[in-house]
């Protein structure tokens, strides 16, 4: 005889802990996918380039309406590929932001180029046009070769503004895409916007491997072909070396994985878009969403040209390491990207920049607050990150 419960214990079923990133969730409803993929690659004996990658590259291409792609080892890597193809190197410049990750400017360090940085909109913390003419005027000598915006947070750079640039200067465009696989300008995918675009798959971004991986695309064949090239030591012909290029080979295992989630990613990214929706909803409801004004919340804000794929969900907020810290006490996960800017980074004092040349950046740096967001987070998670946040304010 079955033993009946003297008493029903109510488990509450709101979680007591909201996760920055869970993707254990979306493990769990692509594994047998994943697990067949990964083992065709092991039966393959294929685990360097090869089929793998080649389907992925075409998967990826055709998903970004970029004629070509050729995948590497990590984000940081295409964007080195993208630059030593454009063939950029020492005497060169290229303006980018100093609100960014580190990768950005470091990759241009590696190319043996000039960064020169631009201040930010403070709207989308994304470059500002206005301020990268400012440089080129500054700089009228010196050989500015490329632009390289960041869409940051998953939403693309002023592409408008930047087609402007380039027709007005002749400098090549290059996207750092690596937080905006899906994103669009219009109606062009980033990866089809610039001259050459780099991707980021590392474990975190919305279109992820199990590891480093990265893609560059580009419009042109040429640079295509470069890349190729550079990407395996320069090699065209096996053991014949044209070039002194990197081993920044894409593995087989991690396309595989990468051209089953791509499949999914139209979906995951529509999902963090009405996650992204909810958040703006919920901040209103509590009346803490007061935009624009010193005291208030100030939501994320998107252009109206711009396709958001909320990579990141990024508020800035008042008091932002007090409310960082109270929400770390209530178990609710949250990050800062980035803290602090690149022009007052340690390692790149060399660029000669100090406190105070990109305020914009700065203040976002002092002010911005990522909340959770991926496309299984679930409706009571996010009740539970803005009661928090309402709870902070009312309380301290
Ligand atoms: C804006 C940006 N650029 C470049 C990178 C570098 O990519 P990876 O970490 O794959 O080298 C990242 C990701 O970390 C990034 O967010």
């Amino acid at each position: 005889m079955s033993q009946r419960p003297i008493y029903h214990v109510n488990v509450p079923e709101v979680p007591q802990h909201v996760q920055m990133l869970d993707f254990s969730r979306q493990f769990a409803g692509i594994r047998d996918e994943i697990l067949t993929a990964i083992e065709q690659v092991c039966s393959s004996q294929r685990f360097i380039l090869g089929p793998s990658v080649e389907s992925f590259e075409h998967a990826a291409a055709s998903a970004l309406q970029a004629p070509y792609a050729v995948g590497c080892a990590s984000g940081t890597d295409a964007l080195w590929l993208a630059m030593a193809a454009a063939g950029i190197g020492p005497g060169d410049a290229i303006i980018t932001t100093p609100f960014s990750f580190f990768a950005t400017v470091s990759s241009i360090l590696r190319c043996g180029a000039q960064p020169l940085l631009a201040d930010i909109y403070p709207a989308t913390y994304n470059l500002s046009a206005d301020s990268v003419q400012e440089v080129v005027q500054n700089h009228r000598g010196s050989s500015i070769k490329a632009v390289l915006p960041v869409h940051l947070y998953g939403q693309c750079a002023d592409w408008d503004a930047f087609s402007a640039l380039k027709q007005r200067h002749g400098l090549l465009l290059i996207e750092d895409a690596a937080q905006a696989f899906g994103a669009k300008w219009r109606e062009t995918p980033a990866g089809a916007l610039g001259d050459l675009a780099a991707f980021s798959f590392y474990p975190t971004k919305n279109l992820s491997a199990f590891g480093d991986a990265g893609l560059l695309t580009t419009l042109s064949s040429e640079l295509d072909e470069r890349a190729r090239m550079l990407r395996s030591h320069g090699m065209r012909r096996r053991y014949y070396h044209d070039e002194v290029g990197w081993n920044s080979r894409l593995d087989s295992i991690q396309a595989a994985v990468l051209e089953v989630k791509l499949r999914y990613l139209p979906r995951w990214n529509e999902d963090r878009r009405r996650i992204a929706r909810r958040y703006d909803e919920l901040f209103q409801e509590a009346g803490l969403a007061a935009l624009g004004t010193a005291d208030g919340i100030v939501l994320p804000a998107t252009d109206p040209r711009a396709f958001h794929v909320f990579h990141q969900y990024v508020i800035r907020a008042p008091r932002r390491d007090e409310l960082r810290e109270y929400l770390t006490d209530q178990g609710i996960g949250s990050e800062i990207y980035y803290p602090l800017p690149l022009h007052l980074q340690t390692s790149l004092q060399g660029l000669g920049y100090k406190q105070g040349d990109f305020p914009l950046s700065e203040q976002a740096a002092c002010e911005v607050l990522a909340l959770p967001i991926y496309p299984e987070l679930r409706d009571n998670e996010q009740q539970i990150v803005v009661g928090a946040i309402r709870d902070f304010y009312a309380w301290h």
